[in-house]
């Protein structure tokens, strides 16, 4: 088994992370083939570098690499938190950096039960029941800045990058509660298995990680 290489199967995350992890795989040397950002094919294959590129939605990164149909994932660290998956964490990437805060209107009153709308429903409960404040959790599936605005929810739990969302919409960052970054994250059998080809492509990622620092 362990003579012959396998396919590394790699679920990359569509959207915001995309571009960045894209670059960084490019600058270690790994294949991204040059009409990987513009095609809409979901299975791209490099046979030539034994790897397979499953392009995913990011929030179900974390269930393909736990379910073992990716080797390993690229993953913002707020779906990883909200997720929970049983995965392995490898490697922190630096990129997409951003951070999870409570956002509300500048003018805000703490309110008996107030509700919290989010994407991100088990990360503003865990926040808000260590906190030892009882709220109503809202899941929204995006465009969270409107639920303060439109008299949803009394606050917001969301990602703020450059900040101009909060901005253009008049809303205020209240509480950061913790910054994200993406990481590589890998399945725990597919960890054992592949530990080579996994290791390998760690070691190219952490060394231009360090180059870039
Ligand atoms: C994210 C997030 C904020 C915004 C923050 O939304 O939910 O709305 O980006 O970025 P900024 O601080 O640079 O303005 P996304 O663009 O992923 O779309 P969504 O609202 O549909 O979730």
């Amino acid at each position: 088994m362990s003579g012959q290489q396998e396919i590394l199967k790699v679920a990359m995350p569509k959207g915001r992370i995309y571009k960045q992890a894209s670059k960084l795989f490019r600058e270690a040397g790994l294949p991204i083939p040059a009409d990987f950002d513009d095609t809409r094919k979901l299975i791209i294959e490099v046979p030539e570098a034994h790897m397979e590129f499953i392009m995913a939605k990011p929030v179900d990164v974390p269930t393909y690499v736990e379910y073992g149909v990716a080797d390993i994932g690229i993953v913002g660290k707020d779906v990883l938190m909200e997720e929970n998956k049983d995965v392995y964490e490898l490697l922190d990437l630096g990129i997409a950096k951003c951070r999870m805060s409570v956002i509300g209107l500048p003018d805000w009153k703490p309110v008996i039960n107030p509700r919290v709308a989010t994407k991100y429903p088990n990360v503003a409960s865990q926040y808000f029941r260590e906190l030892g404040q009882q709220v109503e959790v809202i899941k929204l599936n995006g465009s969270i800045e409107l639920a303060p605005l439109i008299g949803l929810a009394d606050r917001i739990v969301d990602m703020v990058e450059t900040g101009q969302t909060l901005k253009e919409n008049g809303l205020v960052e209240m509480v950061p509660i913790f910054g994200i970054t993406s990481r590589l994250i890998a399945n725990r059998v597919s960890y054992r298995m592949k530990n080579d080809q996994i290791q390998k492509l760690c070691d190219r990622l952490q060394a231009t990680l360090a180059a870039r620092a």
